[in-house]
């Protein structure tokens, strides 16, 4: 046994509905939580966070009932869903983490911090941070929600809102600059909180827009009583016809609003050489003409001639020449009114006039997008020239804010705090004001502004809408600021720290919970997509944080993610690197390991469905974790979806993450034989299936659930060797762990009823279809019934010579076990599953579950094996129905649990 610690709750069990719904529902939160305050890649679900921090810290109490409270501890922790917890709750889960650590409470170390979730939920419980990352993008982020902020918490502004002599709010502008005697500070607010950070954040916004415009305002002419949205644009080529040779506009849509009874589009008109661009707007019926655009690929057909310019012709002149840009409408507001309108001569020529920045730095597009195809292969390609020149005329702005507020008397952690805030609201500001920008018309609402990395990538756009930062919708500086300040309220103030470093060399000031979401694989190029923004915070924010910004672009060679582009296209170079780029980064982090805690680290799964690719990845980070002398002590799948969303739409869904607890193998262990491994595998794989299936661990997710007691057997060992004495791999353990699974299932079937045993077998032969009697005859004979026993038992239909199984399509809704002479768990199963999904949802199955008594287990069982037949069978059909019943296990106890409580109420 080398077993020679305290076990944490974490590796012993887990609330895993209750931390799923509340993942869900942060997922599906858009806006007010830290996400606020600046985009980052994959960020991980706060609640899960919280959950397995808490499980990770507190000792398993080994006692059932002392169990149980804990997990109620934990299930009140996410009860809020993407909402804070409440603070009693928050009072209590500290004190038992005080008390579970006399001599003080350890830090809490994210070497792969990211957008700052782990550390964020680690302050929320009380505990110090120490966090890190290779990119200066992911620092700034999260030093900014626990470092920075903490630090100024409580404060009082500088520029405190005025009071007018009648008690209104002024705008905040000090007396001096109004003009006006009549303001004067009340002096009896007080800001509590961050809200006085976030007044000077505000006030300092504004003044940064008022400068900018004096320099900006010449390139942006508005017409009387306008307010500017958007200026709509498309790249254009010049067709190769020969005969027509016309500057072609290559959009993708001519819609400009979809919104009903205000229908507004552009019709092409070609007349000589030119191409007219009229809008049509305030429509109510009527549509635009079909769009140049090709279904598929980056063809177009000429406005003029018809003749296509296809994706090799594009690609070539892109290169050669460059394609052009042509503004072809202007999205304005008049009296609160939307207008479409055709742009004006002046409008056009003032996005010309701006001038060159030349030092934007020439950074290359490494990505892999589309976009190099095009010409368009540097980073600045990404913008007008006029967006260029706005966002380095605000970046510069920002950049005196620092010096000001010392020279108006606050201090350097106020200064750093506002300053900070200002340069990442740039960064969020620039997201809607490039060429990733998408024009997004609506039918319920006026068209908007799309900002970019809707998904993880910067892809080529034909069409994009330039916004206005100044215009009170998408895009504007001053809205942007208020949205990332709204991330404050999320954030509870405790101490940290957090630094750029690579994974591999970080170390925790003090002996530390590890706890990480790391890259997962191929999936996201974080580095690659980082320069978007690091340009800009750069240029805003050198002074302020100069340990971030030495090289003009993000460091992309120390990043651990296995994308080929980075290794010359080869897959198993790449695959090489991260392998061996883990293993050191796992063997360093032991150095920072609190003796007693484990690791947690945090695995996301890059498609979300079962396949091929994912075992490499997860082969690949296992691999490291053994290489570097990990045993794995306790794995959890956690989903982001809600079991209705499974059904119909994400046939095969995996587990969005996977928790994987870790502890450093003891130096006493030693190898043993395959023999000896597999023998393991049998004799404690079986107990702890079961505990996964009573934990209602999704079937889908089950083969990879599985690994975690697996794997904790294989790794316990210093290595498993085959008959020739070589070591056995993490992908072979792997197999054996997967061939150990299905044996399980297979014996479980053994404990069916046998005419649930024949069903199975039926099933697996023939699906739903009909066979022969005798085929049917010879099944049934070796679980020691006839068919008719069958039949009579309700599983199949037995006609014309043909045996046909019972459970699909019309189903007996007033079936009760309790009233069947031969209930089996085959017609409960089918039962659940259709009074789930096609009948009155948790409420009956639940009802029916609680009816079904000893069956219960049975039919659970019945199912995992089904969806596991299903699965291999390629019958996602099926597959998600049973998928859907098993996640849906414990609404339907708790529902039959609220009834029976309710019942016995009445009597
Ligand atoms: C999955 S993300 C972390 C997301 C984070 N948990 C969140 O909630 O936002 C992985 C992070 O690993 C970082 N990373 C990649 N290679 C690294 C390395 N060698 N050292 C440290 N961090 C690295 C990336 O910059 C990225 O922020």
């Amino acid at each position: 046994m080398s077993e020679t610690y305290k076990r944490k709750l974490v590796e012993v069990a887990l609330p895993l509905d209750e931390i799923n719904a509340a993942c869900k529902a942060d997922k599906d939160r858009k806006t007010g939580t830290i996400r606020n305050l600046h985009k980052w890649f994959a960020p991980a679900p706060l609640p899960a966070w919280r959950a397995l921090l808490f499980a990770a810290l507190v000792d398993d109490p080994e006692d059932e009932e002392k169990r149980a409270y804990l997990l109620d501890v934990i299930k009140r922790l996410v009860a809020n869903g993407a909402d804070l917890p409440d603070d009693d709750t928050l009072a209590e889960a500290r004190r038992i983490i005080q008390a579970q650590f006399p001599d003080g409470v350890p830090t809490v170390m994210d070497p792969f911090c990211g957008g700052g979730s782990t550390l964020v939920e680690a302050q929320r419980l009380g505990l110090p941070t120490f966090g890190s990352d290779l990119n200066p993008v992911p620092v700034l982020i999260t030093r900014t929600l626990t470092e920075l902020l903490p630090k100024v918490y409580g404060q009082q502004p500088l520029h405190p809102e005025m009071v007018t002599e009648t008690g209104s709010r002024g705008k905040g502008k000090k007396a001096h600059q109004t003009g006006e005697d009549i303001f004067g500070t009340d002096e009896n607010v007080t800001y509590s909180g961050y809200d006085g950070l976030i007044r000077d954040v505000t006030y300092y916004a504004e003044l940064v827009r008022e400068r900018a415009w004096e320099d900006l305002k010449d390139f942006y002419p508005c017409l009387p009583g306008e307010t500017p949205i958007s200026w709509l644009w498309a790249r254009t080529a010049i067709c190769p016809n020969p005969a027509c040779g016309i500057e072609t506009v290559l959009t993708t849509s001519w819609w400009l609003s979809k919104k009903k009874n205000e229908l507004a589009w552009i019709e092409p008109q070609v007349a000589g050489k030119a191409v007219a661009l009229e809008v049509t707007s305030g429509q109510k019926a009527g549509q635009p003409p079909a769009p140049p655009k090709a279904a598929r690929g980056a063809s177009f057909a000429c406005l003029g001639c018809g003749q296509i310019l296809t994706e090799e012709y594009l690609e070539e002149q892109g290169e050669s020449r460059g394609l052009g840009l042509r503004m072809t409408c202007v999205v304005a507001e008049v009296g609160g009114r939307r207008i479409y309108r055709a742009p004006l001569p002046n409008e056009v020529d003032s996005t010309r006039v701006v001038p060159y920045e030349a030092w934007f730095p020439e950074i290359t597009a490494s990505d892999g997008g589309t976009r190099r195809r095009f010409g368009l292969d540097h980073q600045a390609d990404l913008y007008t020239p006029r967006q260029l020149h706005t966002l380095t005329t605000l970046a510069d702005q920002v950049a005196l804010i620092h010096n000001e507020i010392i020279e108006e008397g606050g201090s350097v952690a106020w200064a750093d705090a506002v300053s900070t805030t200002l340069g990442l609201a740039l960064g969020q500001m620039a997201r809607s004001s490039s060429a990733l920008c998408l024009w997004r018309p609506r039918p319920s609402a006026h068209a908007k502004a799309e900002s970019a990395f809707g998904r993880n990538d910067l892809p080529m756009m034909w069409d994009f809408a330039e916004t206005y930062w100044r215009g009170d919708s998408v895009g504007d500086w001053c809205g942007t600021v208020r949205s990332v300040t709204r991330a404050f309220a999320y954030q509870h103030p405790w101490e940290g720290r957090v630094e750029a470093r690579d994974a591999r060399t970080a170390k925790s000031p003090r002996p530390a919970l590890v706890a990480t979401d790391p890259p997962y694989f191929d999936a996201i190029g974080y580095a690659d997509l980082s320069d978007y923004f690091y340009v800009w915070h750069r240029r805003a924010l050198r002074a302020v944080h100069p340990d971030l910004y030495p090289t003009v672009a993000s460091p992309k060679s120390a990043e651990l993610t296995a994308m080929p582009s980075h290794h010359d296209g080869d897959r198993h170079a790449a695959r090489q690197y991260f392998i061996e780029g883990f293993t050191s980064t796992f063997r360093n982090l032991q150095s920072s390991m609190s003796p007693g805690l484990p690791m947690l680290v945090v695995y996301a799964s890059k498609e979300q469905r079962a396949g091929a690719g994912e075992e490499t990845r997860w082969e690949s980070i296992l691999s490291a974790m053994l290489a570097a002398d990990l045993e794995i002590t306790g794995a959890w799948p956690i989903h982001m979806t809600s079991v209705a969303k499974m059904i119909g739409v994400n046939k095969n869904m995996v587990a969005a993450y996977i928790v994987m607890v870790c502890r450093p193998r003891p130096s006493s262990s030693s190898t043993v034989s395959l023999m000896e491994f597999t023998r393991e595998l049998r004799r404690e794989l079986p107990s702890a299936v079961l505990a996964l299936q009573e934990a209602s661990v999704l079937p889908v997710d089950l083969p990879q659930a599985v690994l975690g007691p697996g794997m904790s057997i294989f790794s316990r060992h210093r290595g498993v060797l085959d008959q020739s004495g070589d070591h056995i791999s993490v992908g072979r353990a792997m197999q054996l762990i997967s061939t150990a699974l299905g044996e399980i299932l297979d014996e479980q079937q053994g404990e069916l009823d046998p005419a649930s045993r024949f069903a199975v077998a039926w099933w697996e032969s023939h699906g739903w279809e009909s066979g022969p009697f005798g085929t049917a005859d010879q099944l049934a004979r070796p679980q020691g019934i006839s068919v008719n026993d069958v039949v009579i038992a309700g599983v199949a239909e037995s006609r014309g010579g043909n045996v046909r199984l019972a459970g699909r399509g019309d189903l007996d809704r007033s079936w009760q076990p309790s009233k069947d002479a031969h209930p089996t768990a085959w017609e409960a199963v089918h039962h659940l599953v259709d009074r789930l999904i096609d009948g009155g949802g948790v409420l009956e199955a639940g009802e029916l579950l609680e009816d079904l008594g000893p069956l219960k287990d049975q039919a659970q069982m019945l199912a995992y094996r089904l969806e596991s037949i299903a699965a291999r069978k390629g019958w996602s059909k099926d597959q998600e129905r049973y998928n859907a019943l098993i996640g849906s296990w414990s609404d339907m106890l708790a529902a039959a649990a609220r009834r029976t409580g309710s019942l016995e109420g009445l009597f």
